[in-house]
């Protein structure tokens, strides 16, 4: 396919079509190229899971148009094909669960495209070795932790087959060996099988994990570019609301102090680089 994967042109969402003053997004032009990891940050109320929702028609453009390989997600006729194409992963892994087995709780979205049985039990076993989650194929999710839980979230999008994951604040209720375990999954499928990603979070060292970094603020896209790019933009992301990861701020600080540092240095490993050369 030529192209990205993913375009939004205008794209403006009112929610209240009564109060044409309150836009949840403001013209949004955004592209997404299949094979990428991007990452999207912004404040509460910026308007990135109301982004999120137009990547895969649960939410349609008041005004502009959304485009997934080609479909128009207004078309009536696309909303299926791009829903199977864009698989969403929410906040809360307790509220995706649908079965009492494991295997069962994958199998449900191929169950529900109509795919063969003998097909839905090889994807599903294909589905859950990419998330490392195969020893726990015949467990109750509701007892896995929550990094386990969204892992099986993660297989149940992957047995349908998709074109790109859109992880909306996935991690965000998680502790931080779940949070590594999720952008560790991401990261491999991003990698090594080529998943389109879109990770909507809040953590701004996740967003360092990301090719690019797309910065919302009351609804429009205000800032995009490389992490590095995007984080050396401190005072900015600051006034609206965000801050850059404790150790990119830390570099800037020793940068300011004389230190021989890149003032956006994206990891502790780079840091300790910079002012150990020989280590
Ligand atoms: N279902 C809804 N009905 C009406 N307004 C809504 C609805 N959902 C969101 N909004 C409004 O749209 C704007 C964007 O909200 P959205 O949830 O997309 O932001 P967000 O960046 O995801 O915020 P958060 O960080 O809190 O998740 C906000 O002003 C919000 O109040
Ligand atoms: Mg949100």
């Amino acid at each position: 396919m030529d192209g990205p994967l993913i375009r939004l042109e205008q794209v403006t969402h009112r929610y209240d079509p009564g109060r044409p003053d309150q836009v949840a997004l403001d013209g949004v032009d955004l592209e997404v190229a299949a094979g990428e990891f991007v990452a999207v940050v912004g404040a509460n109320g910026s308007g990135k899971s109301t982004l999120a929702k137009h990547l895969n028609a649960l939410l349609l453009p008041t005004e502009g148009a959304v485009r997934v390989a080609g479909l128009d997600t207004r078309d009536p006729g696309a909303a299926w094909e791009v829903r199977r194409m864009v698989g969403m992963v929410f906040q809360n892994p307790d509220n995706q669960i649908v079965a009492t087995v494991v295997e069962e709780d994958v199998a449900f979205g191929p169950e529900n495209l109509g795919v063969e049985p003998s097909t839905i039990r090889a994807r599903v076993k294909e589905a859950l070795a990419m998330v490392r989650m195969s020893e726990f194929r015949a467990r109750a999710p509701h007892l896995l932790s929550g990094g386990q839980k969204q892992r099986v979230a993660i297989a149940g999008i992957l047995a349908m087959r998709p074109r790109c994951l859109v992880l909306d604040e996935a991690t965000s209720m998680l502790d931080p060996s779940g949070r590594d375990e999720v952008l560790n999954t991401i990261r491999r499928l991003n990698k090594d099988e080529g998943l389109t990603v879109v990770h909507i979070t809040h953590f701004m060292e996740e967003a360092g994990a990301a090719d690019r970094v797309v910065v919302m603020d009351r609804g429009r896209v205000v800032l995009q570019g490389s992490p590095r790019t995007v984080f050396t933009q401190a005072r900015r992301l600051e006034r609206m609301g965000l801050e850059v990861p404790p150790i990119t701020a830390l570099a800037g600080i020793l940068a300011a102090a004389g230190l021989p540092i890149s003032a956006a240095s994206l990891s502790v490993e780079e840091v300790v680089d910079a002012l150990c050369p020989s280590s």
